[in-house]
């Protein structure tokens, strides 16, 4: 089975990228973890689908486990949502070396890393990601949080998990937008780190709309192996790690303005357009290849266009993004294709003109 292995700070674990991992689940986490409890955190649409599975199989593994479910959506991601899990969590006799287990997408998998580092001042954590994002993305690096008024993951630590188990198979269920949405962070993946990927996706992009397990298992350790390496030379984020964020300023403005009609993965699509025209313009890319950076969006049905949002709100939305540093945007930029650079001084007037480029 494909196994990734990831060096964050000193932190070291196995990614194991395989289809029915989830129902051998049990006897792997006994390997690993030194307990007889754990703590299941999952949610409302993917706890009735994959909780009785996970379930069964820590049961078999000699872990009796307790479950919390939270209700589905980025829109529960914040701190009152977890008070309960918390209180219940401790009302079960957690102990330090209980280990929580996330079940689910990136929301999931973010909160219950949160109460991982935050129980008992931090307990063993376990990703089992059921979105192709979570898979490729949210469950790789350690950064876990949820969300403030303010902002999106305004809250939040560094806590790294212990292990990391994907199940391509549980992608069966995940509604095709979703799976898009983990298409372009694979998309971005390879913009800014292998072109030969990149190449690899022209030909077979569709085989992961197709559902084909071969192809997704192949895929999901090809990102995972790039965001490991990305993650294991800036655990932090202090440098080339901000690299990953290709696409994610235009992009979370977007989704911001929009009020969220614009789902993150198109949000990001319509980022890495835009920083594909900013690059061609800055001299960093050629017009052939931010063509096919738009032509691969454009294949999974990705948009690229028909943004239908005024600029200047966009503009005033990415000035007051986190990203921002002393008064400028930061901007991640494709150069060629297969890397990429940061830049933190586009001139707005150009800002504008990519914006516009997308209407
Ligand atoms: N920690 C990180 O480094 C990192 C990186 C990227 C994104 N994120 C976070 O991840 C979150 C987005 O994650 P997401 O896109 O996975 O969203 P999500 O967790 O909301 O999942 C999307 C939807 O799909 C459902 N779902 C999940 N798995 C399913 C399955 N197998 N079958 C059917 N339905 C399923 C969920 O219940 C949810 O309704 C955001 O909050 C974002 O901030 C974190
Ligand atoms: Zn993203």
């Amino acid at each position: 089975m494909p196994t990734i292995s990831v060096q964050a700070a000193d932190a070291r674990y196995d990614v194991l990228i395989e289809p029915g991992v989830l129902t051998r689940a049990g006897g792997i986490i006994q390997s690993i973890a030194n307990s007889r409890k754990a703590a299941i955190v999952t949610d409302s649409i993917v706890g009735p689908l994959y909780a009785q599975a996970l379930v069964q199989s820590l049961r078999q593994g000699g872990i009796e486990p307790v479950l919390a479910t939270l209700l589905a959506g980025e829109a529960h991601k914040n701190l009152s949502t977890l008070l309960p899990i918390y209180n219940s969590l401790l009302s079960e006799q957690m102990e330090r070396s209980t280990p929580v287990l996330a079940l689910g997408g990136g929301v999931v998998g973010d909160m219950a890393g949160f109460v991982a580092a935050t129980i008992l001042r931090g307990v063993p954590f376990i990703q089992i990601p059921t979105t192709l994002l979570a898979m490729v993305d949210a469950s790789v690096g350690g950064k876990v949080g949820v969300d403030a008024p303010a902002g999106k993951n305004l809250i939040g630590a560094f806590h790294q998990p212990i292990l990391v188990l994907a199940d391509p198979l549980v992608l069966a269920t995940l509604p095709p937008g979703e799976l898009r949405g983990g298409l372009a962070e694979c998309i971005k993946h390879d913009i800014i780190r292998d072109a030969a990927g990149f190449a690899d996706l022209e030909k077979n992009i569709l085989r992961a709309l197709a559902g084909d397990v071969p192809y997704l298992t192949q895929l999901i350790a090809h990102n995972v192996a790039i965001k490991a390496k990305v993650v294991a030379a800036d655990p932090y984020e202090k440098a080339e790690r901000a690299h990953l964020n290709l696409g994610h300023t235009f992009g979370h403005a977007i989704e911001l303005v929009s009020q969220f009609r614009i789902s993150h993965g198109q949000g990001v699509s319509f980022g890495i357009t835009a920083a594909a025209f900013v690059a061609e313009r800055l001299g960093l890319l050629a017009a052939d290849e931010r063509q096919r950076i738009k032509a691969l969006l454009e294949k999974v049905n990705l948009p690229t266009r028909g943004l239908g949002l005024d600029s200047d709100a966009i503009l005033q939305a990415m000035r007051t993004d986190k990203k921002v540093r002393n008064g400028k945007i930061r901007f991640i930029l494709p150069k060629g294709i297969g890397h990429a650079v940061m830049h933190d001084d586009v001139q707005a007037e150009l800002v504008r003109e990519a914006l516009q480029s997308l209407a």
